[in-house]
């Protein structure tokens, strides 16, 4: 576990929604890159809203004749993802940057692109300080991509940056990349309007916007039908969605939208992340109850326990509504799993502010966190109104104390699972050997266990099958377990 602790004092993972995803770049694979003239490599950091980006871009690039490959030594056109939330996030690209500007050296017609938050963040600057950059896409303008590859293919630099009030990329069907194939992302909106005082996303992603529910539901059903047993609704605050449909007589929240995905099929796992807890409602609370296939999990990020440092957040709750809210989700969904986000050693944070966040995770008993200490971005409010002025060692220890109780309530979460039986999603082989499956159960704790059953009766699972999985024992990320027909 101790890699766990040093990956995130590092700053490394700068993605969030997904355990096994968190902070990872990949490239997608295709099953026929024949098909195709020409070759791209996407490679992708940051948030899921960023992975599920790259998989428009991908749908845009094959309709342009480029098929995908994950080697990109053979690539025509190399692009890069991009998150800015922190700045080892942004360090992590320009390193990537250094080795593929090697690359475009010795043949220098390949060409790069930037994508995504740190594209929005520098414009047309990355042209400047990184010469060999061709294309600067913001992550609004991903339409734009057949012509600006054209210019560049022409020798010239294209950048474009413009955000929208509107773009949902709504009618593109994304190229599902890297895919399992039982679990799949969903963008259910675009943009934030919270600004957060530490946040650079507001910048990067422009305004919020909810996408078309009839384009959300098509798409989940699509899924459905190709074999897909779960979606996750994406955003940076999926509970302000609202949609007023096009004939003007349907006003639908985040509640009456999950009710639609739920309703698609008993055999379809729903999930969603993120929550903002200003707006996750009681209607929200008691669809998740309703339907046994919307998952019992919510991802609560607290950020602080001190209701001083909230505020100079902007985060709009205090301590005691937090906790009030934690207190309702565990009235009305008493085996919901919660996780959190927090930052350690915010502007002007002091040790009590900082005991009172080890407090707040001792009193939610969070199952899992993201910690990060925090890392000031240039533009924010906080970089504007106050000063950055925990010194490093200090963040550093109190993250470490954070990770610390994390791990101490994260394993103490999984005994008392210890004895249960969980209904479980098979995902696939688990990653240590093929004689187990790896699947989570309703509240997103990761479940392993032996393919060979006792009993005959489960003989012939498959991945996307649902099974039922006693646990026998555990370690502090993963339950480990045994199939069973009770
Ligand atoms: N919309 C999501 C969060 C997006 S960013 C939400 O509201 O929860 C993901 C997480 O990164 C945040 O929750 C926060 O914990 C962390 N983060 C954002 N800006 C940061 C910064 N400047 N320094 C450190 N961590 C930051
Ligand atoms: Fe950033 Fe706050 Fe918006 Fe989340 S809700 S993306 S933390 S501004
Ligand atoms: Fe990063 Fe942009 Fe997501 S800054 S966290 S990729 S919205």
């Amino acid at each position: 576990m101790i890699d766990f602790v040093i990956d995130k004092m590092n700053g490394d993972t700068s993605g969030r929604h997904n355990e096994s995803r968190q902070g990872e770049a990949y490239a997608p694979f295709f099953n026929d890159p024949e098909a195709y003239s020409k070759k791209f490599y996407i490679e992708s950091y940051g948030c899921q809203m960023n992975f599920a980006d790259s998989e428009i871009v991908a749908s845009i690039l094959n309709k342009e004749g480029f098929g995908a490959t994950r080697n990109f030594q053979e690539a025509d056109l190399i692009f890069i993802n991009t998150c800015s939330v922190r700045e080892k996030a942004e360090q992590t690209v320009r390193k990537r940057l250094t080795e593929y500007k090697k690359i475009k050296n010795q043949n220098p017609g390949i060409l790069i692109g930037v994508l995504g938050c740190m594209a929005e963040r520098l414009k047309s600057k990355f042209l400047e300080e990184e010469k060999l950059v061709d294309i600067v896409v913001g992550p609004d303008a991903y339409r734009t991509l057949p012509v600006l590859i054209k210019e560049a293919e022409g020798g010239q630099k294209a950048v474009n940056v413009l955000l929208s009030r509107e773009e949902t990329y709504a009618d593109i069907s994304p190229v599902r990349l890297d895919s399992n194939g039982v679990t799949a992302f969903v963008s259910i909106m675009r943009g934030c309007n919270n600004m957060c005082t530490f946040c650079v996303v507001p910048f990067t992603r422009g305004r919020e916007r909810s996408r078309d529910a009839g384009s959300i539901v098509k798409e989940c059903k699509e899924l459905f039908d190709q074999g897909y047993r779960e979606v996750t609704l994406l955003g940076q605050n999926v509970d302000s969605y609202y949609y007023i449909n096009e004939s003007n007589d349907e006003t639908i929240t985040f509640a009456k939208l999950l009710e639609k995905v739920a309703r698609i099929s008993p055999l379809l796992r729903v999930r969603f992340s993120t929550s903002h807890p200003k707006d996750i409602t009681d209607e929200v609370l008691q669809t998740i109850a309703g339907y046994e296939n919307i998952c019992n999990y919510i991802h609560l990020p607290v950020q602080s326990g001190s209701t001083r440092i909230l505020q100079l957040m902007n985060r709009t709750y205090t301590r005691e509504w937090y906790i009030g809210k934690v207190d309702r989700i565990r009235e009305l969904i008493p085996d919901c799993g919660i996780s959190s986000d927090i930052i350690s050693g915010f502007c002007t944070e002091m040790e009590e502010d900082h005991n009172q966040t080890l407090d707040m995770m001792e009193y939610c008993k969070y199952d899992m966190s993201y910690m990060f200490f925090y890392s000031e971005r240039p533009g924010t409010l906080a970089q504007k109104r106050f000063k950055d002025d925990v010194p490093e060692e200090i963040k550093k220890r109190r993250l470490q104390e954070v990770v610390e109780i994390q791990n101490k309530l994260s394993l103490e979460s999984n005994k008392k699972d210890i004895g249960k039986t969980f209904k479980v999603l098979i995902e696939g082989d688990s990653k240590r050997s093929d004689k187990d499956w790896m699947g989570r159960n309703s509240q997103n704790k990761v479940i392993v266990f032996p393919k060979t059953a006792e009993n005959p009766g489960t003989a012939g699972l498959k991945k996307g099958d649902y099974v039922n999985v006693a646990v026998t024992d555990c370690t502090q990320a993963t339950l480990i377990g045994k199939i069973t027909c009770d």
